[in-house]
Formats: C-alpha cells, sequence, structure tokens
C-alpha cells in the first residue's frame, strides 16, 4: 500500500525556502510550500513533455538558486533518477557523469557568480555536450538564465543556444500546467545518483532508493538539528546541492520535516568575512551546518566580523566534511555561539546518505573534535585490519565499519553493483566498510582520523589521488606523478604532487602553473594542486610499489626543517626502497620552490 505522505501539505503558506543570493544586494525571495509544489509540478510536466519517465536519468548543472532543488524534486515527483553534477566540476568530469547516467535531459544555466567570480556553465556544459559521442549525447538541454547583461557582455558564449537541443527553462516552465500527478514509487525505486570520487578509477555512481533515504535524511534532520516544528525555525545549510550535504539537508530532509530553510548562491567570503554572520542576523537562523574548512578560514579573518551581527537567534550549531580540529571547535563554540549553542559534529559519507556519527543536542556531553557516538540504530564498529577481527570494548583504534544495515544507506554503484559489493563489502566480511580510520575513547565515543585509503579530504570535498594522477599524466611532459595530501591551516588537506618529467624536459615555473591548470580545468578548480614537485623519480618499492607513506612525510611542512638538516628519521625504514638514494633528491628537491 501507497504511504501517501505530502510534506508541507498541512502548511501551504508556510515558507519553505528563502533565497540569498552570491549579490547580497539582490533582494532575497521566498518559496511557500504550496508555491514550491507548483513550480516543482510544473517543472515535472516541462521534464515528461522532453520525454523523461520513471526510471529515465535528468542531469542538473545548476547554481544554488531555488531552480536546482526544484529541478531534483521535479525528478522525483515523477520518477526520474536525479544526477547532480557540482556547478565547480570541469565539462571532463560533468561529460563523464552525463555518460556514465545515461542522462538524456541536461538542465543546466547560463552561469553564475561566484563571489566575484563568473562561471560560465553554458560554455562548460556545451564543451561536455559537444565531446560525448553520438550515442551519448542529450536529447534536450533545459537552460535558466541566470546571469545579468553585465555578466553576459562578459560572457558572450553564455548565450549560445543550439535551437535543436537547448530549451528556456523558465519559458517552459511558466507554459507547463501546475497540474502533475505523483508517479507512485516502491521504497527501493531508485531516488538519486551522487557521484563521487573513488580511490582507483572512475567516479562510483552512488545509488540512492526512495523509502530509506527520505526516512532516514527526515529523521536524522528532525533529531540532529533538534527540529522540532517551530514555525520560527530557520534551517541553513550552507552547502551546494552538488553535494550529497545539500541533498540530505536541503533538498530533502528539512522539506520533508516542513522546516524553512535557506538556499544559499554565494561563498562564505564575499563580499567580506561577515557574509555568513549577515545572514544569519537577516533572516534569524536557528540551525546553522557548515563545513570545518570555511570555519578555519572565517576565523583567520578575527573575530569582529562576527561580533558585530546579532546572533541571538541560533540554537544549534553544525559540522561536517572533515574532522574538526579544537581550535575551531572553540571559536565556533565560543564566538559563534556565545557558548549556548551545542555543536553536533556530523561524521558521515555519500553512501551513507545521512548522518551516522553525531551528538544528539542536549543529550550527552560533547568533545571538541568527536563526532561522539551512533545515531540510534546505526551498529558502528572498529575492525583491527591486520587480524581482520571487530575490537570489543573503549580504548581500540580500527577501521570504522558498520555491522548492520542502515535506512540511508546506498544500495549500488550505478551500472557497477559489482563495485560496489567489491569497495564496500570485500574487505571485512559481514561488515560495510566506510574507508576511514576511527578511535573509540573510554567513555565509548568516536574520533575519526581520516581515510585509511588513496582517497583525499581538501576543503571537505572527497578528491582520489589516482584521479589527479592521472590527469597529470595526461600532460605531454609528464611521466609518473604521485599525489599526496599534507595538513593545511584552511582546506585541512591540500593536494601535494610529486611529478616525473619525460626525458629531456625541464622544470619550470611556467610548467608547473601549467600542470596545476590543467588539474583545475580538467576535474574542477577545487582540485587544483598547491603543490608540484618535480622529482627524477618515485620512491619504489622493488615490486613497483610507490611508497606513499615516504612522500607524505616529506610534503608534510612541520617536518621540512629537520629533513633539510639531514635527520631522516621521520622517513621510517627506507630499506625496501628500490633505489634508496632516490630519498636524498626528494629531500633536496625542498629547496626549490614548489
Ligand atoms: O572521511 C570522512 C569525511 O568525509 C568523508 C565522506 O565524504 P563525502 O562522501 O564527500 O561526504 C561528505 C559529507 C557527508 C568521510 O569518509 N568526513 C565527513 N564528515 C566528517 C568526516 N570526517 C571527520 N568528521 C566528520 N564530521
Amino acid at each position: 500500500m501507497n504511504h501517501r505522505f505530502d510534506a508541507g501539505a498541512e502548511t501551504p503558506d508556510k515558507t519553505a525556502l528563502i533565497f540569498e543570493a552570491n549579490d547580497p544586494t539582490e533582494t532575497p525571495t521566498s518559496l511557500t510550500f504550496s508555491q514550491l509544489k507548483t513550480l516543482v509540478s510544473r517543472t515535472a510536466n516541462v521534464l515528461l513533455s522532453h520525454g523523461i519517465k520513471k526510471g529515465d536519468r535528468v542531469a542538473l548543472y545548476l547554481p544554488m538558486t531555488f531552480d536546482l532543488p526544484i529541478s531534483m524534486l521535479a525528478c522525483a515527483r515523477i520518477g526520474a533518477v536525479h544526477s547532480v553534477v557540482f556547478g565547480g566540476f570541469s565539462s571532463d568530469a560533468l561529460k563523464a557523469r552525463i555518460k556514465d547516467s545515461g542522462s538524456k535531459v541536461l538542465i543546466t544555466a547560463d552561469g553564475v557568480g561566484r563571489g566575484e567570480k563568473v562561471i560560465n556553465l553554458k560554455a562548460i556544459a556545451d564543451a561536455a555536450m559537444e565531446s560525448l559521442e553520438e550515442e551519448d549525447k542529450v536529447d534536450h538541454c533545459l537552460v535558466l538564465d541566470r546571469l545579468n547583461p553585465e555578466q553576459l557582455e562578459a560572457n558572450p558564449t553564455a548565450s549560445n543556444r543550439d535551437p535543436t537541443r537547448d530549451v528556456d527553462f523558465k519559458a517552459a516552465q511558466a507554459a507547463a500546467s501546475e497540474d502533475c500527478p505523483v508517479t507512485w514509487m516502491d521504497a527501493e525505486d531508485p531516488l538519486f545518483i551522487l557521484y563521487t570520487s573513488g580511490s582507483t578509477g572512475t567516479p562510483k555512481g552512488v545509488l540512492h532508493t526512495t523509502g530509506g533515504y527520505m526516512v532516514y535524511s527526515g529523521e536524522t534532520f528532525k533529531n540532529v538539528f533538534d527540529y522540532k516544528g517551530a514555525p520560527s525555525d530557520i534551517f541553513w545549510c550552507t552547502a551546494d546541492c552538488g553535494w550529497i550535504t545539500g541533498h540530505s539537508y536541503l533538498a530533502y530532509g528539512p522539506l520533508l520535516s516542513g522546516c524553512t530553510s535557506i538556499v544559499f548562491e554565494g561563498v562564505p567570503n564575499y563580499p567580506d568575512a561577515s557574509r555568513f554572520w549577515s545572514t544569519v542576523e537577516r533572516h534569524k537562523v536557528t540551525q546553522f551546518y557548515t563545513a570545518p574548512t570555511a570555519l578555519r578560514a572565517l576565523m583567520r579573518e578575527g573575530d569582529e566580523h562576527v561580533k558585530k551581527h546579532d546572533l541571538s537567534s541560533l540554537r544549534v550549531l553544525g559540522t561536517v566534511g572533515e574532522p574538526i580540529n579544537p581550535a575551531a571547535w572553540e571559536w565556533y563554540n565560543e564566538v559563534v555561539g556565545k557558548g549556548n549553542c551545542p555543536i553536533v559534529d556530523t561524521w558521515w559519507q555519500t553512501e551513507t546518505g545521512g548522518h551516522m556519527l553525531t551528538p544528539l543536542p542536549g543529550k550527552w556531553p560533547l568533545k571538541p573534535g568527536s563526532a561522539t557516538l551512533p545515531f540510534y540504530g546505526v551498529a558502528a564498529a572498529l575492525i583491527d585490519p591486520a587480524s581482520e577481527e571487530e575490537l570489543e570494548g573503549n580504548n581500540v583504534q580500527g577501521h570504522l565499519c558498520m555491522k548492520k544495515p542502515w535506512p540511508g544507506m546506498a544500495r549500488s554503484l550505478w551500472n557497477n553493483h559489482e563495485r560496489f559489493e567489491e569497495v564496500y563489502f570485500s574487505q571485512f566480511d559481514g561488515y560495510f566498510c566506510t574507508g576511514d580510520g576511527a578511535k573509540r575513547d573510554e567513555d565509548g565515543y568516536y574520533w575519526v582520523t581520516g581515510r585509511v585509503d588513496d582517497m583525499l579530504i581538501v576543503s571537505g570535498h572527497n578528491i582520489g589521488t589516482a584521479e589527479v594522477e592521472s590527469s597529470f599524466v595526461g600532460h605531454d611532459d609528464v611521466a609518473e606523478a604521485a599525489v599526496v595530501g599534507f595538513p593545511h591551516e584552511v582546506k585541512g588537506e591540500a593536494i601535494y604532487a610529486y611529478v616525473t618529467l619525460n626525458h629531456g624536459v625541464e622544470g619550470s615555473e611556467d610548467l608547473r602553473f601549467e600542470l596545476k591548470k590543467q588539474v583545475a580545468e580538467e576535474l574542477g578548480a577545487f582540485c587544483r594542486p598547491d603543490v608540484v614537485h618535480f622529482t627524477p623519480a618515485l620512491p619504489k618499492t622493488r615490486s613497483g610499489k610507490i611508497m606513499r607513506r615516504i612522500l607524505r612525510k616529506i610534503a608534510d611542512p612541520s617536518e621540512t626543517e629537520k629533513l633539510l638538516a639531514g635527520d631522516l628519521e621521520c622517513l621510517g625504514d627506507t630499506s625496501t626502497l628500490a633505489d634508496s638514494a632516490i630519498v636524498h633528491d626528494l629531500v633536496e628537491g625542498l629547496r626549490e620552490p614548489c
């Protein structure tokens, strides 16, 4: 039997979404639940009229305006599977995602202002669509006009339209009927695909299904952000819908719960470092959810940006995406929350659909830097990688796994169930393997220590070292590349690349710049390496395996001084290297500016 749950139906005139544009002088707009439903229905009819039906995939490459959650929900209304591609991704990344998902419709925009920059989304989308093979091409591209005349003048290609393929999104929406019956779905029918980087190979199309995902995003939202239905609650998740955080805690969780939330198009430091706090004051935000990297960047700008705003509406503060260092936690607690707002440090993943380890506000004591305890129903376990046994009791450290399923867990990887089983279930028999390491302290609290595989978390974004390496190797002058992370004050972790050039090619400042640019263009600006270290060779074992442990140490700025003074102890055992002299070359390379 269908469970006919109509979120927001009892409160049609309540505000569902508030729009805060990149340009703070643009007057905020809002939509009630009933207006939202009308726009979702119109958009769903536009999709239907372009041949989309239940089970078909639709790719969304949009700015953070109302149109992004509206397009997601329009897909959900007719049983189409949305695949949102973050608007910071490159044309190659968009192309790969359109191809893998088999999307036949793309919804995009002419462009978007992000801080002071303008991103010409249409040019990127055109490059992606034009480079697809004939059988992978999209049939229709709906284009939202977002740029103002001045921005368009500076980006003329954003106005390009292919009349055989491109459709004016707003005109089509306005012409469509506002009556669109819901397509009823089975709980296990696909709801969306969201691509996330893998430690090897191509990005993984994480598949979430209708029933479990909605139950889990709604339930975690209400409990973790202490939403009890107060009409004055204004929830603000600063994440873009291009990431899972924006899916679960903007498009789905709050709306399923009937809560008002903010759609934010901008960035934390534009027009200045008080943007978050002026917005909190302006809309009287009660629950605020952001990433540690944003907090660290704002913390550096000084407390006055926070103090000049009235933040007394705030009740709960949240973080997500990476471990929050105690200094940033304290600052968030004291300067932003004035010591009155519990901080929910939520640990979860694209694959988990919603929060897994998290405090519940006021329910148990907090410890700065710990995501505390599992959400109810979550059976977390730590496995010892050597013995492959589960570690019992407290004061233990191992690989973080789940020993029971939960409603929001991913059901598959799109088109590749085998890879799903292999990546998440093959390492420890009977467990879902998260790929993170964690400690359980004397009180049973969890402390996530970071990835145990070749993944980096840069500014809270998951980046596979393999993807970055293959982008380097795609350059004509590059023979080999190895990428590691190094601690970075704002980004948490940043990219350090060791690059071996082809015979006869000299490393230069220009080449270094060109390589960084290539990676940023191919993978997205957030993947831009901070350091490119040219080296004659990479440290390899006799079996040819790169010893990343050594590369990580050399990349760590806190070790540089010692290493340059000839103290190589921190590198540990280097006797298994095929050529141990390479260590000397690598350390000497630290003297060059990278
Ligand atoms: O390493 C963990 C880190 O982010 C990874 C998941 O990344 P993604 O799928 O992109 O989803 C990010 C948003 C949910 C995890 O494997 N991570 C996420 N939240 C935390 C965290 N690490 C420590 N503490 C957190 N609160």
